[in-house]
């Protein structure tokens, strides 16, 4: 897909009567030429990243370039605004042109996606959620699924999830809990609430505000509780995407913890040390028995050669924080320090691609001076040892 975009954008440059590209959603005939508006029509550009963050964290190796380049989520305006080389943009909803005169990569919400968000009470999806609702009524839930699984296309854009959860919120949340319902129920509503959340910080804030305080407790029990793995691991996506750091308790990271050391999924243990990082790299901290335990995990899956780079300073910063916290109380091992110095000559070989990128490398800096100042260096103790024995 992303090799037709670019040479896409390769014609688009070179005939210049051309001059817009719009990525639209819903048409899965392939792309075409729109003779009237002289507008080239291409599907929506569902890049790897996106599609397999709803699974769990890309699979990338941390040594390649396109790994240490800064990913940002582009938040498209009703005005045209530059797209960065980096930057993600959301699934369709969106019109994306060449600026010809500056040669950069421009994007805004749709015209027709606007207008339709004020146009009228009734939006594009009321007639197939009251056909859901009265077949839930029904218990004909196998018609249900299907017409669930239909919307989840829609939801990943970005208005039609904007339209879709502030309609539908307040029903949503009530099936997600539902223990009445069927399992396979409750896990593709919730699929289709987390869906809609990605890459979509609006849908985030509507389900923040128009919840009940006692949400994540409730939650957190039904998780304690949940025997059905994928049910699981998406009421711990939602989680993910919901929670802020200062409503993490212990409470709720214990059963994170138990949850995690009983299971041997890896992206159900990425996604609860992920959580658990949010709490962390607050500077909040449960006593050293639990914090050790969370240690070791994050030293586990840090060494994981599948973890990609977000992930890695995600857990590097974790593990930083509670090893500077209780300094000494704290053993790290050795294959930590193996990690490490591999981790720093790759850095450093990369270094002349990265230069522009700052956080970049300030990130490679933190891990260098963390050899020595945090973690302390076993083998720079055992050289001191040496010399001081002569
Ligand atoms: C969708 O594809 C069909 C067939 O190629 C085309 O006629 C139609 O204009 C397209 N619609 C949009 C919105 O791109
Ligand atoms: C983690 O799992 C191990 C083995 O499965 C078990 O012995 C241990 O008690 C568990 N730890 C916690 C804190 O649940």
């Amino acid at each position: 897909m992303k090799s037709i975009y670019v040479l896409l954008v390769g014609i688009v440059c070179f005939a210049r009567a051309v001059n817009q590209i719009t990525l639209s959603p819903s048409n899965k005939s392939g792309y075409n030429h729109n003779k009237e508006t002289n507008q080239l029509i291409v599907p929506s550009v569902v890049s790897q990243s996106e599609n397999s963050e709803v699974d769990g964290p890309r699979i990338l190796q941390p040594t390649s370039k396109s790994v240490l380049d800064k990913k940002e989520l582009f938040i498209p305006e009703s005005e045209w605004k530059v797209v960065g080389e980096n930057d993600i943009l959301p699934r369709g909803g969106l019109d994306i042109r060449i600026n010809m005169e500056t040669g950069l990569k421009e994007a805004k919400l749709s015209d027709n996606k606007v207008s339709e968000m004020t146009s009228s009470n009734d939006y594009s999806f009321s007639i197939q959620f009251k056909e859901i609702y009265e077949l839930i009524a029904a218990n004909d839930y196998n018609n249900v699924l299907l017409k669930l699984d239909d919307l989840l296309e829609f939801v990943h854009d970005y208005k039609y999830g904007q339209e879709i959860i502030m309609h539908e919120w307040a029903s949503l949340s009530k099936l997600m809990l539902d223990e009445q319902l069927p399992t396979s129920l409750r896990e593709i509503v919730t699929r289709l609430i987390v869906s809609a959340m990605r890459n979509n910080p609006p849908v985030i804030s509507y389900i923040r505000d128009h919840s009940s305080n006692d949400l994540v407790k409730i939650l957190f029990n039904k998780i304690e509780l949940c025997s059905d793995l994928v049910l699981l691991k998406r009421y711990v996506t939602f989680l993910q995407q919901f929670l802020v750091p200062s409503q993490i308790t212990s409470e709720d990271l214990n059963i994170l913890y138990s949850i995690l050391n009983k299971s041997s999924d890896k992206q159900l243990k990425w996604k609860s040390l992920h959580i658990a990082s949010y709490f962390y790299n607050d500077g909040q901290f449960i006593d050293l028995e639990h914090d050790s335990l969370w240690f070791n995990q994050y030293l586990t899956m840090i060494e994981d050669v599948s973890i990609d780079e977000y992930h890695i300073r995600l857990f590097f910063n974790t593990l930083y924080e509670i090893k500077s916290h209780y300094g000494n109380d704290i053993k790290v091992p050795s294959s930590f320090f193996n990690w490490l110095n591999k981790q720093i000559q790759t850095r450093e070989n990369a270094d002349d691609l990265n230069e522009r990128d700052s956080e970049q490398i300030d990130f490679n800096n933190k891990l260098k001076d963390s050899r020595y100042n945090v973690f302390g260096n076993p083998m720079a103790d055992r050289i001191k040892h040496f010399n001081d024995e002569l």
